[in-house]
């Protein structure tokens, strides 16, 4: 169901999936009027669930649905609030799960009890939340730039290859230097993809240390939808995934993509290259702006030519 909810910034008047609510008894006489559907439960999945109340709001609704179900023959065995549960990124805290978890129940219960509900099971379905933090990207600094005041520091990790766009997903990403961990973080980087849009920004005015080629960055909690939206734009292939167990054991739990995969459709229909012909491809996409740069240092020309 789209339960049509707005609490401050927070509104379901955009989305396009689910039912909107403003139909939903008629949906529910044509379930309950059907031979062949059985209604038994109402579900809601709300996104970006910044505020706990939300999901007492949508108990309330789903359950006057509930009951309005029941009053036409239906038998209600669950409601299900989907998932949205947000997760904790660099400072930045939400609501305590425990905390919201007793006090949701208190409501619920009290809404139970309104519409003289018993046996209702209760289905979350939480995604981000579990995996969001169990994810570290790790990218290494490839070349330095220095527009006026801006330091630029491009890296060959990329927001389309192996991150949720932090523009089009509001993602914010806290970035570590992964391997110079206690030097003091003095200069202002702005953190950037590999490839050709300007747009592909892992992070946007970062303290680090003094960065160099070579340097790892660790960018941290981004466990969640990273490799599900990843893309093979500009022919980058997605990174492999290591899983750190508890007692530190590494173990490689997906590879990285391979050329004869990412071109097998146009491959398979055009039959005009071996996909092992494409190998050497991937080092011409990747220059070194500053060894360019020094290549074409006039003084240094000068003594070549
Ligand atoms: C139906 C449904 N339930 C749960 C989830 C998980 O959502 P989240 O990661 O916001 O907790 C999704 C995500 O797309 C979903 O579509």
């Amino acid at each position: 169901m789209n339960l049509m909810i707005n609490y401050k910034e927070y509104t379901t008047y955009k989305q396009q999936y689910g039912i909107p609510v403003t139909i939903a008894k008629k949906c529910i006489d044509l379930a309950t009027e059907s031979k062949n559907i059985q209604l038994i439960g109402f579900h809601f999945h709300g996104s970006y669930i910044e505020y706990p109340v939300i999901y007492a709001l949508a108990a309330q609704k789903l359950l006057r649905l509930a009951d309005y179900a029941r009053s036409r023959g239906a038998k209600i065995e669950a409601v299900d609030l989907g998932g949205g549960f947000p997760f904790e990124y660099g400072n930045h805290a939400f609501y305590d799960l425990a905390e919201m978890g007793k006090s949701f129940v208190r409501k619920f219960n009290k809404i139970l009890e309104k519409y003289n509900f018993q046996n209702i099971r209760l289905i979350f379905e939480p995604g981000k939340y579990i995996v969001g933090n169990a994810g570290i990207a790790l990218i290494k600094v490839v070349s330095k730039k220095y527009l006026g005041k801006r330091k630029l520091a491009v890296t060959d990790g990329s927001t389309y290859c192996m991150l949720p766009d932090p523009l089009v997903y509001r993602q914010y990403y806290d970035i570590l230097p992964a391997t110079k961990l206690t030097q003091p973080r003095i200069r202002t980087f702005d953190i950037c993809g590999c490839t050709c849009d300007y747009i592909d920004k892992i992070g946007t005015g970062r303290k680090m240390p003094r960065l160099q080629e070579g340097d790892l960055l660790a960018v941290m909690d981004c466990g969640a939808y990273s490799i599900a939206m990843a893309s093979n734009f500009n022919n980058l292939k997605r990174p492999p995934i290591i899983m750190v167990r508890e007692n530190g054991e590494l173990k490689l739990v997906r590879r990285r993509d391979r050329y004869s995969e990412m071109f097998a459709p146009e491959l398979d229909v055009l039959k005009i290259a071996e996909p092992n012909e494409l190998k050497n491809l991937y080092n011409l996409l990747r220059g070194n702006c500053n060894q360019v740069q020094k290549e074409l240092d006039p003084l240094k020309l000068e003594e070549k030519v």
